[in-house]
């Protein structure tokens, strides 16, 4: 018996003009280049300047994924942005970029996991997909948290930086066998609010009337990151009956070398299959994955019948996977 899978038809990706080097940083809080790459990897960020916001480089993002899908936004009815930054308390981002992409029809909104927000929307449209509701997503992760960075706090302000991704979905029948199967296999989505003011803003719209700027316990995070990520991917690997040594990419998200290389390691992930831009494009947040799977699609890596394995973790706290035959 048939059944409906999310393939994955076009990716895109867009960035800020502005290219911010660990160099220049340096010149502004007491950092430096070595510390910033061996703690870190991250060798040069982007980040949006004036015009550049969450919903303008998710537009880019989406546009350029539906022409590489060969389709427009008349072909699409769901429209997903994984944000924490939004352009504005409301309405979503979602919208706005629906109503910039010229659709009056179907439906668009946020989801708002942090830096597991683009795996969250990734899941939430399989689901949609899945259920028949819906044909064709555009699922983005877009992120501007320079808006937000505490550009005094040498501890935050050198990690993070700004971008969009995009991939557009399609419900397509599949023969119902996980290991042959295009499209996405298993998601699987977690979350512990217990962890809460350990990445977090100081204040939001309902208790302080500002958006709040960014504070982290960059160590606390660190420590469980490595044990959430591999939790959920053994919960993929579980659900499938995959393992490590049949992917064919490792994607995870990009906030830390250390965490990336660390996770790969303790799941026997070969470190040619990893793909990395943390250097690039810093921690983007819901961006990153998204934008890693462009780099790594463009240059040619990632192919039609690959299987490919993605991960986050961040704010909440929350973490998830997806794995998917591209
Ligand atoms: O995307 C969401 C998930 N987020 C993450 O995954 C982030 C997780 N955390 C991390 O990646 C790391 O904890 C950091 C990169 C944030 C920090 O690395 P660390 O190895 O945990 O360093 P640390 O916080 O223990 O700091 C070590 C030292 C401290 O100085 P003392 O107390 O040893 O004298 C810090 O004050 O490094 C100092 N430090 C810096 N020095 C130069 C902290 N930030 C900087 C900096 N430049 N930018």
């Amino acid at each position: 018996m048939t059944i409906k899978r999310s393939v994955v038809l076009g990716v895109g990706s867009a960035l800020p003009a502005r290219v911010v080097t660990n160099a220049e940083l340096a010149e502004k809080v007491d950092t430096s280049d070595e510390w910033i790459v061996q703690r870190t990897g991250i060798r040069q960020r982007y980040i949006a300047g004036d015009g550049e916001t969450t919903s303008t480089l998710g537009l880019k993002a989406a546009q350029a994924a539906l022409a590489d899908a060969g389709l427009t936004s008349a072909d699409v009815d769901l429209v997903i942005v994984a944000t924490t930054t939004p352009d504005l308390t409301f309405p979503s981002t979602a919208t706005q970029i629906q109503a910039a992409l010229g659709m009056a029809h179907g439906a668009a909104f946020d989801v708002q996991a942090v830096c597991s927000g683009f795996i969250y929307g990734v899941t939430i449209a399989d689901k949609f997909l899945a259920s028949g509701s819906h044909r064709r997503a555009i699922v983005i992760g877009a992120d501007t948290l320079s808006r937000i960075v505490d550009w005094t706090d040498r501890t935050t302000c050198v990690l993070f930086g700004d971008g969009a991704g995009a991939v557009v979905l399609e419900a397509q029948d599949q023969p119902g066998d996980v290991k042959t199967d295009r499209g996405v296999l298993t998601t699987h989505i977690r979350s512990d609010g217990r962890h809460g003011s350990k990445l977090c803003t100081v204040g939001g719209p309902s208790s302080t009337g500002t958006v709040g700027t960014l504070t982290m316990e960059g160590k606390e995070v660190f420590k469980h990151a490595v044990g959430m990520i591999t939790d959920v991917i053994t919960d993929a690997y579980q659900a499938t009956g995959f393992s490590s040594g049949d992917l064919d990419w490792f994607v995870p998200h990009q906030a830390n070398k250390r965490i990336i290389d660390s996770s790969a390691d303790k799941l026997g992930i070969a470190p040619q299959k990893v793909v990395i831009t943390v250097a690039r494009h810093g921690n983007t947040s819901a961006a990153s994955i998204p934008l890693a799977l462009s780099v790594a699609y463009a240059d040619g890596r990632i192919k039609k019948g690959d299987l490919v394995m993605l991960e986050a973790m961040g704010g909440g706290f929350t973490w998830a996977s997806a794995l998917m035959r591209w």
